[in-house]
């Protein structure tokens, strides 16, 4: 290409955010289903089961009256009342329906959140392992990401010590946090979150929850920042306990100062929020009976894979509170989740998504199952044949009990010679991989 013209379409610098690696992994599984084969699916983050009836219904009958306009910027307001009266039903939480806006899926509530609060330049804390796009939409938005790293000490959740503590070493204007959180499907204890919020508002940093996976919660309830303090903000969305992830809507809890800059930047950002997926929210809190059997699915599914993966060998999992996720480490068979990830897919038609999406520092240790489709006690013996295999392999190259390490080193041996030869070129996304592996460079605090 001419210099003239690779000038005049230079991406910004801003636009240079990573991609999703998980893209990568459902690439590779439709290869394989495109060639006859039959992929169990634990790779992405999407319910299998339809928006409630009730949404559909909704739907339908406003798509026959064939007039759909633009909306209030905020939201169609018996769509706003609706979703206050959910804090009133749900948690016992009184949220006054002018505190709602409803938004284009929960991503668009980040965006928004983040200009109506931040400046760029501003520092905030985002919880390591986390969301990738938490970072990647600040990033965007000229803001600097702080990743924290969680651990088991602390349930994988950043306490108010750990928020403090990263505070006086450079100044923050926010954090966010999630619970349950993705990946690691952990929740924090009601007074966990009072605590971090309470630190969070006597350092003057603002606060933001995204309660997503809210309404998917196994260990115990979840609890709303909207009862705990009127300065958070609440972000959520009908993507996952509502199964409406292409109807592209969600809402926020609003502090009251800012809902008319809320209301200024959606209006400006996007006039309005898709009219007919505004009005099959509203009807889709009518289909709470149905969801909760969906619920259940995955409340079966959870129990297969807690029965299952130990079993396999698969004994180091995250504490599975809520959401529909499964974050366990494999760092026992294989020094590169990636690498692990690839195999499984190509040897036992099992994807999942390896860790370093979301944890750069120490994901490639990790690998996420996502349990939202039928899974079968079958299926997880198949995904699991990898672990045998390799186990055998080892038993059979050098015989005995080994160290950890021992075992990791010969798997990595193991696997690249196995690469080198019956993976060829079906590996998943190498320069993705590279890419991943180069974020590891970087400094444990900020990325
Ligand atoms: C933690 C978390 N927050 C937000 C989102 C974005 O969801 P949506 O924009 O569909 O509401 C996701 C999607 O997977 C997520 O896992």
């Amino acid at each position: 290409m001419l210099d003239a013209a690779r000038r005049l379409i230079a991406p910004s610098a801003r636009s240079d955010v990573p991609a999703f690696m998980v893209m990568d992994v459902m690439a590779a599984a439709a290869r394989i289903e495109a060639a006859g084969g039959q992929v169990i699916h634990m790779e992405v983050g999407q319910p299998a089961a339809p928006a409630p009836a009730s949404a559909i219904a909704a739907a339908r009958a406003a798509l026959a009256s064939g007039r759909l306009q633009y909306t209030e910027a905020l939201g169609i307001p018996t769509l706003r009342a609706r979703i206050a009266r959910h804090y009133g039903e749900t948690y016992g939480v009184d949220i006054d329906p002018a505190r709602v806006a409803v938004t284009t899926g929960s991503s668009a509530g980040f965006i928004l959140a983040f200009l109506a609060l931040f400046e760029p330049g501003d520092r905030v804390a985002v919880a390591l392992p986390g969301y990738p796009p938490y970072r990647h939409i600040l990033r965007a938005l000229g803001c600097e990401p702080v990743a924290i790293e969680t651990t088991q000490a602390t349930r994988w959740a950043i306490t108010a010590d750990m928020l403090i503590a990263a505070h006086r070493r450079a100044p923050l204007k926010g954090v966010l946090i999630a619970s349950p959180a993705n990946p690691t499907g952990t929740m924090m204890t009601a007074e966990a979150l009072r605590d971090l919020i309470d630190a969070a508002q006597s350092e003057g940093i603002r606060f933001i929850s995204d309660e997503i996976y809210h309404g998917l919660d196994y260990a115990f309830e979840a609890e709303t920042a909207a009862r705990l303090s009127d300065n958070a903000v609440i972000i959520n969305s009908f993507s996952k306990y509502f199964c409406m992830t292409g109807w592209r809507i969600g809402w926020m809890v609003l502090p009251e100062p800012l809902v008319r800059p809320v209301d200024r930047l959606q209006g400006n950002l996007a006039i309005s929020v898709p009219t007919l997926s505004q009005i099959a929210a509203e009807a889709a809190f009518d289909g709470r009976a149905e969801m909760e059997a969906v619920k259940h699915g995955y409340e079966e599914n959870r129990r297969i894979l807690l029965d299952g993966l130990p079993k396999a060998g698969i004994e180091k999992i995250l504490p599975v509170d809520g959401a529909f996720y499964l974050y366990a480490d494999v760092s026992r068979f294989c020094d590169d989740s990636f690498e692990f990830a690839q195999r499984m897919l190509q040897e036992t038609h099992v994807a999942a998504t390896p860790g370093v999406d979301f944890d750069p520092l120490q994901g490639r240790h990790f690998i996420r199952f996502c349990y939202i489709a039928a899974i079968h006690r079958g299926h997880v013996a198949r995904g699991f044949q990898f672990q045998r295999l390799v186990q055998e392999r080892l038993r059979y190259v050098v015989g005995g009990d080994l160290a950890a390490e021992q075992i990791a080193a010969e798997i990595v041996l193991f696997a690249h010679a196995a690469r080198r030869g019956a993976l060829g070129d079906e590996g998943v996304g190498e320069e993705a991989r590279a890419d991943a592996v180069g974020v590891d460079r970087i400094g444990a605090d900020s990325f």
